[in-house]
């Protein structure tokens, strides 16, 4: 069985972001299991805090999943053309102290997809991570694309996805990313 660690970059309660997160869930091929990780609760980044308190424990708990993990999906809303802050901040922190870091990040399995009401579908704010998982070491995988525009249209209002095309990229995505997951364990073991 192969691990994926899911985050949506979002704080808000209907985040098509985590809408997204939770269908890419459902539709993990057999052998692999997404779960969902959580930003909620990581403060601002300070570094006198880390100094004197080391990482707070919502980064720590963030932190042992991904490394007990084999992969990690981010999901990423965009803002202003751009990763939004809190989400960013939360790689911040998981990014310190640098071997720590190392851990977390060096040459780990790494997707990206995103949801937007907007046309874009995320593009800007996906392209924008790119010197972020290449100056933490990750290992992208770009098997797949997955830019969700009209977001408002793609899920209901109880969140379920319901636009078939979506459906079909996103079940072709996980099972891509999944696959790319499980070679790259094979090929460390
Ligand atoms: C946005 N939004 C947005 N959307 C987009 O497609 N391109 C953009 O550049 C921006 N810029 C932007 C800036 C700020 C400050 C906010 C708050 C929002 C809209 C954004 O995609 C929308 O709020 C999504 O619903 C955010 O994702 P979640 O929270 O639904 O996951």
């Amino acid at each position: 069985m192969v691990t994926i660690v899911g985050i949506a970059g979002s704080l808000r309660r209907g985040s098509f972001n985590r809408m997204l997160l939770r269908a890419a869930q459902a539709r993990a091929p057999e052998g692999c299991a997404v779960e969902i990780g959580e930003i909620r609760g990581i403060p601002l980044y300070d570094g006198d805090e880390e100094a004197e308190h080391g990482l707070p424990e919502a980064v720590r708990v963030l932190r042992d999943r991904i490394v007990a993990a084999d992969g990690l999906l981010l999901v990423t809303p965009e803002y202003n053309a751009g990763v939004p802050g809190v989400f960013k901040n939360a790689l911040d922190w998981l990014s310190r102290p640098v071997a720590d870091g190392e851990r977390v990040f060096r040459d780990r399995p790494v997707a990206l997809m995103g949801a937007t009401p907007g046309m874009g579908g995320t593009r800007a704010s996906q392209s924008a991570w790119l010197p972020t998982l290449r100056n933490v070491g990750t290992r992208p995988w770009f098997g797949a694309q997955l830019y969700v525009a009209s977001a408002g249209k793609v899920f209901d209002a109880e969140g379920a996805l319901v636009d078939a095309t979506v459906d079909r990229l996103l079940t072709n995505f996980i099972k891509g990313f999944a696959e790319f997951v499980a070679e790259q364990r094979r090929g460390r073991a």
